[in-house]
């Protein structure tokens, strides 16, 4: 089931995430319910508060649905290790329309539990590293737009008034 993505503004996007505990069939739905939407909106990673749900886990494809083995579940993922710069374009399914340059590790590794419940760690480099970074932000109730400046951030908040008061937000 596809599910629409919440967009900034919603105080869910802004809340952070409780743990998953239950690894029950309910819960794999609920990951399948977030791989197809991620999908059909043509993202690379997509975190449980950005279809209305507080729960700690993060579903990534950075092949975009062309590799099978790229597809990953994360759940109450945490940042172990992280060396690196890189300094790339970003942006959110939750604030469509607005991409913006943000600094991350380029390098990163997570600790978390795949869709079964076990734990595993996994080395991240590039736009994987950026994607666990941004992600894990997700599930601690930040936003990209968090990493900019006041300037920078301020302007995207005030085009997204303006789009609000016209009804296309
Ligand atoms: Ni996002």
């Amino acid at each position: 089931m596809i599910h629409p993505i919440v967009k900034y503004g919603d105080p869910v996007l802004e809340t952070p995430t409780k743990r998953v505990e239950n690894f029950d069939a309910d819960f794999q739905k609920l990951v399948e319910d977030m791989f197809e939407s991620m999908y059909a909106a043509s993202g690379v990673g997509l975190a449980a508060p950005q279809i209305g749900l507080g729960l700690r886990v993060t579903v990534i494809d950075v092949s975009n649905g062309k590799n099978p083995e790229a597809k990953l579940v994360c759940a109450n993922p945490e940042i172990i290790h992280a060396e690196g710069e890189q300094r790339e374009e970003e942006g959110c399914l939750s604030v469509p329309g607005f991409r913006a340059h943000v600094a991350r590790p380029q390098y990163v590794t997570i600790r978390a539990h795949d869709v079964t419940g076990k734990e595993f760690e996994m080395r991240g480099e590039g736009l994987l590293a950026r994607a666990f970074c941004h992600e894990i932000d997700h599930l601690n109730g930040v936003l990209f737009i968090t990493h900019l400046s006041m300037l920078k951030r301020d302007m995207i908040k005030r085009k997204i008034r303006k789009l609000k008061k016209a009804g296309e937000w």
